[in-house]
């Protein structure tokens, strides 16, 4: 097994190569897209609506981040660990985010944080920085901000936005964040944002000028019900696990499984 990437490894193949980041939330899942070859493992808060049920982001706790983040450096991946701060983990005091970020690294193992929003997290982002803990930035639509936005809007269109969002990043990239993803603004913006840091930019609805892509890999995988539009399928699960379930659904009612290579021998 090779050994882990790094951060500053990640950060320099910035305008070398395209990034490839995907969600994972379970060993299993990890194992699998680290072996196929994805840069980046993203513990995404995304965990509420699409593994745990929840409507929106806003529900999921620090403990469950914690877990689940855990559970995904259990794969041993080669590929970078990044862990969601979850909502309210890092809205209340630069203290305060640094003791919860803090037990993504000693917990769960996890190579560094995610976390949500502009100007308003700089000192939060510094805060990580002084404790030796790697960010990522996020703009955009970013989903712990549905209820302000009336719902999952594209974000920086019109001049005023735009360039707020372009400040924005360049204020984060000041405040030591070691990649951005840039989600659901329009292609133009992304590809100014692109060209004015020096970070990579890993995009998800925001077209193809970002250094890299992240997709949330059900969706990818074909396991969800309504994807939005930037996202393309390269799998229908969904269909071929319920076609197995259905055969196995069969085989047991008809008495044909389990057959005789099935059982034990005495
Ligand atoms: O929670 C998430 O899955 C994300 C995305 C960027 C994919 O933040």
């Amino acid at each position: 097994m090779s050994r882990r990437a790094t951060i500053p490894e990640f950060r320099a193949r910035k305008g070398k190569e395209r990034l490839v980041c995907l969600t994972a939330y379970d060993v299993l899942t990890a194992r699998i897209l680290d072996e196929a070859g994805v840069d980046l493992l993203l513990v995404g808060d995304s965990l509420g609506n699409v593994v745990l049920g929840y409507e929106t982001t806003l529900p999921v706790t620090l403990d469950q981040m914690v877990s689940h983040t855990a559970a995904v450096v259990r794969a041993r991946p080669r590929a970078l660990v990044v862990a969601d701060l979850p909502y309210l983990s890092f809205h209340v005091s630069p203290e305060d985010t640094v003791r919860n970020a803090a037990r993504f690294i000693r917990e769960a193992g996890a190579d560094g944080v995610k976390l949500e929003g502009g100007a308003v997290r700089l000192p939060h982002v510094r805060a990580l920085g002084e404790a030796g803990i790697p960010v990522m930035g996020h703009l955009g639509l970013t989903p712990q901000s549905v209820l302000e936005f009336g719902g999952y809007r594209v974000q920086g269109r019109g001049p005023d936005a735009a360039e707020r969002i372009l400040a924005d990043a360049r204020a984060l990239e000041e405040a030591g964040i070691f990649a951005l993803v840039l989600e659901g603004i329009p292609t133009g913006l992304a590809e100014r944002i692109t060209a004015a840091v020096g970070i990579p930019t890993i995009g998800i609805g925001a077209g193809p000028a970002c250094d890299g892509q992240i997709l949330v890999t059900p969706d990818l995988l074909g396991m969800g019900q309504q994807v939005p539009r930037f996202v393309r399928r390269y799998a229908d699960l969904r269909t071929t696990i319920g076609d197995a379930v259905r055969g196995f659904v069969s085989d047991v009612k008809q008495g044909e499984y389990p057959g005789p290579e099935e059982c034990y021998p005495e």
